[in-house]
């Protein structure tokens, strides 16, 4: 029994920081992301009768950090007693340095995994699972604008526009590669105990999310990328009061910020997010591709870019 599939990671626009319910990963909050089409993990799951524990290879090598998490994943798709899976996983991408590896990886295993047993759950449950394992894993089942909704016990996720219906450019300025300080989930929980902000910051972002639904519904780039890049400080703001402080930036960081304002102050339509790591996503307009990369392969700390536009939903490869 064996299947392989693919998911892109998604980069949240309104983003998800804090969870209501820990024990089963309930996010306090919506949130709305784009699915990337150029970066992608792909999840190899294969039962091997030979095997008495699980294996976790992660880019050819052994990764037992994850495994617990990748356990209980394939705990809540297989069922228990299961037999020993061994997951092989592919990732185009830097991992765990706030690119959003775990959204992709996630997303790959559960539709894997559901098809090596030769399930076919719909794509809202998958996304259910998924969401259990990693909050953002959830948006990469769906492609183009995702929203995710937090229900009444249960999280609801839904396609707001495809990715050919306003077909948007994102370049990642990477300015550190190697994984990040400390995961989001430990770093929700300290802005959720300590963070004098953070209740204003959950109350508020239903206001976000409808002022993006509507940016998005009219293709408007401006009030998007205003309303975006306020998200995104607020959240960060959430993180700066945290005790003790959780800060993913680096001075890299500040300066690609400071090269996209320039850029928008030239007139250029372009905004920047940021997640949990030190990279700067700058979303633009396609004809300002060029301009953007350039600018920001030449701001200083970047030591690399990737360019990414905006992608289907996990699927399967091969079973
Ligand atoms: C800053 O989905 O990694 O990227 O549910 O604890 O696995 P867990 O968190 P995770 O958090 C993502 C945080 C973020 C914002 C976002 O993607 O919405």
């Amino acid at each position: 029994m064996q299947a392989t599939a693919r998911a892109q990671p998604n980069i949240a626009l309104i983003k998800y920081w804090g969870k209501r319910d820990s024990a089963r990963n309930l996010p306090a909050a919506g949130s709305i992301s784009i699915t990337l089409s150029d970066l992608h993990t792909e999840m190899c799951v294969e039962v091997d009768e030979s095997m008495r524990d699980d294996v976790l290879i992660v880019n050819e090598c052994e990764d037992r950090d994850m495994l617990p998490r990748v356990k209980r994943c394939l705990d809540t798709i297989v069922g228990k007693p299961r037999p020993a899976v061994r997951v092989v996983s592919r990732c185009n991408f830097p991992i765990a340095a706030g690119m959003a590896s775990s959204a992709s990886a996630f997303a790959a295993l559960v539709v894997a995994a559901d098809s090596m047993l030769g399930q076919s759950r719909d794509t809202a449950e998958l996304a259910g699972l998924a969401g259990r394992a990693s909050g953002s894993a959830a948006r990469s089942l769906y492609g183009g604008f995702v929203e995710l909704e937090n229900c009444d016990d249960d999280i609801y996720v839904s396609q707001l526009l495809r990715s050919d219906e306003w077909p948007l450019r994102v370049v990642v300025a990477i300015t550190t590669p190697g994984p990040k300080p400390l995961g989001s989930s430990d770093a929700m929980e300290i802005s959720r105990r300590t963070s004098p902000f953070y209740n204003r910051w959950i109350e508020r972002q239903s206001a976000d999310l409808d002022e993006a639904r509507t940016a998005i519904a009219n293709r408007d780039f401006a009030k998007l990328g205003s309303v975006a890049e306020h998200n995104c400080l607020k959240m960060h703001s959430v993180m700066w009061g945290s005790r003790p402080p959780v800060i993913y930036w680096h001075s890299a960081t500040l300066a690609c910020m400071q090269t996209v304002r320039d850029l928008q102050s030239e007139g250029v339509g372009v905004f920047f997010t940021i997640d949990a790591g030190p990279q700067v996503k700058a979303i633009c307009l396609p004809e300002e591709e060029a301009r953007v990369r350039a600018a920001l392969a030449d701001t200083t700390g970047v030591s690399d870019i990737m360019v990414s536009g905006l992608g289907a939903r996990a699927r399967l490869v091969l079973r």
